[in-house]
């Protein structure tokens, strides 16, 4: 079976119109990389209950990484996270111009569920990949969690209101992947109990980064950091020492509950959970 990633290049977004730079803008940042962190963790599931369905689950994983990468591109934006650098490569209103910025993240946005909705799986499944997927990038997801994130700049917010930010703009697209991949092989309990871990997982992914945005330099991230000082980050907020902290505990708690997966699952999902479950310490 094809990769992710050619999977990935081969269904990329195309347009061809007068525009003369449209179609090149739709697919840079995808080309530009990324970790493929939420696909990964969905054909995982997949993989270790019905690797037969792993091809099919390409086309959910790319929606994911769609629906992620128009995050990063807005995100990005001036108006935003004034970011001049994204996956090791100019942001797309720095190469262009705000107007592409804007339109190619709608794009991407809208062409996730037009791939979702294409996928190899029962009318039921495609449903249900959809809502998931709607459900938590979309206004009461990820979408709230950037709302709350740029609207209290420089006003500093309570712990357990920077956890429900956290959750929002990043856990419930990690917690969807995991349970979008349990949807595929049938497993919607599991499902359940994946969406719950996965929450854990993207809060201490987020944590992460908030702590990589002072601990790394832009050329090591790929992406502006020192980036966050007006920002509700676990640093910002904590200081670094208690980030990090929270941070390891969060870590240890993940890995104490991989242990209660069965080993299928375990053995598809600990390569890709220890290459990033301390990356706060690398
Ligand atoms: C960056 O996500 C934004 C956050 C939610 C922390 P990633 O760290 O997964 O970015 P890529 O996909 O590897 O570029
Ligand atoms: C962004 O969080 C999360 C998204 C929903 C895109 P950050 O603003 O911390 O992400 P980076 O550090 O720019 O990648
Ligand atoms: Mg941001
Ligand atoms: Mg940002
Ligand atoms: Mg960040």
């Amino acid at each position: 079976m094809q990769n992710f990633e050619q999977f990935l290049l081969d269904n990329l977004p195309t347009s061809t119109s007068i525009h003369p730079t449209y179609e090149k803008a739709l697919s840079q940042m995808l080309v530009a990389g990324g970790k493929r962190f939420r696909p990964a963790l969905l054909l995982g599931v997949v993989k270790a209950y019905n690797p037969l369905l792993c091809e099919g689950a390409r086309g959910v994983a790319l929606a994911v990484e769609l629906l992620h990468t128009y995050s990063l591109i807005h995100d990005d934006l001036p108006a935003m996270d004034n970011s001049p650098l994204r996956r090791g490569e100019p942001t797309l209103h720095v190469l262009y111009d705000e107007v592409t910025a804007i339109l190619v993240g709608d794009a991407l946005n809208t062409y996730s569920f037009e791939v979702l909705s294409e996928t190899p799986f029962s009318d039921y499944t495609r449903v249900k990949l959809i809502n998931i997927l709607a459900k938590n990038g979309g206004l009461n997801g990820m979408v709230l969690g950037q709302a709350i994130d740029c609207y209290f700049e420089n006003k500093p917010l309570k712990l357990e209101d920077i956890k429900v930010l956290h959750t929002n703009k990043t856990a419930k697209l990690i917690a969807a992947s995991m349970q979008m991949g349990a949807v595929i092989v049938g497993k919607e309990e599991l499902g359940e109990k994946l969406y719950d871990f996965g929450i854990k997982l993207g809060l201490l992914f987020q944590i992460q980064d908030d702590i990589l945005d002072v601990t790394q330099s832009t050329s090591e991230a790929g992406k502006l950091t020192n980036n966050d000082q007006c920002k509700n980050s676990f640093v910002t907020i904590l200081g670094l020492d208690i980030a990090m902290k929270e941070a390891d505990a969060l870590a240890l708690e993940l890995s104490d509950e991989m242990g209660s997966f069965e080993e299928n699952l375990q053995s598809e999902l600990s390569p890709v959970l220890t290459k990033y479950i301390n990356r706060h310490k690398n």
